[in-house]
């Protein structure tokens, strides 16, 4: 299996650390950090609206990130990419600027009951603004949606679909396409949350169908506080605008505005441009990989944890066979906070909590579970060094 590890300059900094928590956020690798500050030593100036060459420099920098981004993820055109703070930001944009326009007393919105509470709020906010009725497709406790009585949460009442791609929690790999394909039969709008698929494996926009796709740059060894959200050009057009502010007008009196063109139109303020700029040279590090190679390698590392895990004394694993590089586990008798503050002594570090999805917590039957998850930096060896501590930590208890 290659090592990527020396490309990321952490570990060269902590050779001691195991990082087995990049579902939450990945490290970064030197060709991003150095972007970055390539950016602000050469090219940094606001983007869009100056005459001089350093503000036309920052604006290609800026507007190529966005190509790099489209073609990624196989976006119909640039026009698609919408620049946000991350998946948050990105979901909340559709809640409010087509949520707020389009939802009604009486429709209905469907999600599951496997969503990251960022896929979940969004909905029960505007169902509760709205008079919308908030429904979930069932998830079962092996991880699996419950996708035995469709018919009885797609109707023509369903305005609104939103699912999450691939669980954070159980790294469950879900039936997207068909579950877009359905909703799109009673007339929904489709929402996919792909904040843990697009940094672990090649992700087609266009032949997923659905019409809204969010993802955070974070996650995929881009810099925080840039995320993307990609729509159906018809739809974006239509909607209302999100935040208010400058670059998103088109004329502005004192009576009325008019809006940019999409993106810009849900583009208020000065972007995080560095940002965007760093996400672009962190999709061109995982094109020089390739994603399927990607795919290949976690899935090694993720099958390799498994047959381990499963034979330490008490261990209980949660979620499906088949699944992304993430594994929630819990041991019998040690609370998943001792188990991670333990880890941590060795330098180990791993998830504990409900990460951002209570439901699940309480589908399962449980406060919290400890997580690990997995990029290419992580090697088998990682995987030793967990699981000794592991064996380690129940030795004491
Ligand atoms: C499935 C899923 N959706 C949404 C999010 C929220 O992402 P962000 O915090 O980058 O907005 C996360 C983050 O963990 C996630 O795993």
């Amino acid at each position: 299996m290659p090592s990527f590890k020396s490309d990321f300059p952490v570990f060269s900094h902590d050779p001691s650390l195991v990082y087995l928590d990049s579902a939450s956020t990945t490290q970064k690798p030197k060709m991003v950090i150095d972007a970055l500050n390539t950016f602000y030593e050469k090219q940094n100036a606001n983007v869009h609206r100056a005459l001089y060459n350093l503000g036309e420099e920052a604006t290609n920098a800026y507007e190529n990130a966005r190509k790099i981004v489209a073609q990624f993820i196989n976006a119909p055109s640039e026009n698609t990419i919408i620049f946000t703070k991350g998946t948050t930001e990105s979901i909340n944009l559709v809640a409010y600027a087509w949520g707020r326009k389009y939802i009604q007393t009486g429709d209905e919105i469907l999600i599951t009951e496997m969503e990251h509470h960022s896929n979940l709020i969004p909905w029960q906010l505007l169902a509760k603004e709205t008079g919308a009725k908030l429904k979930y497709i069932p998830m079962k406790t092996d991880g699996l949606l419950d996708l035995s009585h469709l018919d009885h949460y797609f109707s023509p009442k369903t305005k609104l679909f939103s699912m999450v791609h691939q669980s954070n929690v159980l790294g469950t790999l879900n039936p997207t396409e068909m579950l877009i394909q359905k909703a799109k039969e009673v007339g929904a709008v489709t929402v996919l949350d792909a904040a843990q698929s697009v940094p672990h494996k090649s992700v087609d926009f266009q032949k997923l169908g659905c019409d809204f796709m969010a993802f955070s740059g974070h996650k995929m060894f881009g810099p925080t506080g840039v995320g993307v959200l990609v729509g159906n050009m018809k739809i974006l057009d239509k909607m209302n605008p999100f935040l208010g502010g400058g670059e998103m007008i088109n004329k502005v009196t004192l009576k009325e505005s008019t809006w940019n063109n999409v993106p810009y139109k849900f583009e208020a303020g000065t972007p995080n441009i560095a940002q965007a700029v760093g996400l672009g040279v962190a999709i061109d590090y995982m094109n020089s990989i390739g994603m399927d190679t990607i795919e290949s390698i976690e899935y090694e590392l993720t099958k390799y944890a498994l047959e381990k895990m499963k034979n330490i004394e008490g261990m209980i694993i949660y979620g499906p066979k088949d699944r992304g590089p993430v594994i929630s586990f819990n041991i019998a008798g040690i609370h998943a906070h001792d188990l991670a503050t333990f880890l941590n002594q060795d330098n180990i570090a791993i998830r504990v909590g409900h990460h951002c999805a209570q439901p699940i917590m309480d589908i399962l039957g449980v406060p919290s579970t400890a997580r690990v998850s997995f990029h290419i930096y992580n090697s088998k060896n990682d995987i030793d060094i967990f699981c000794q501590g592991l064996e380690t930590t129940i030795t004491y208890f």
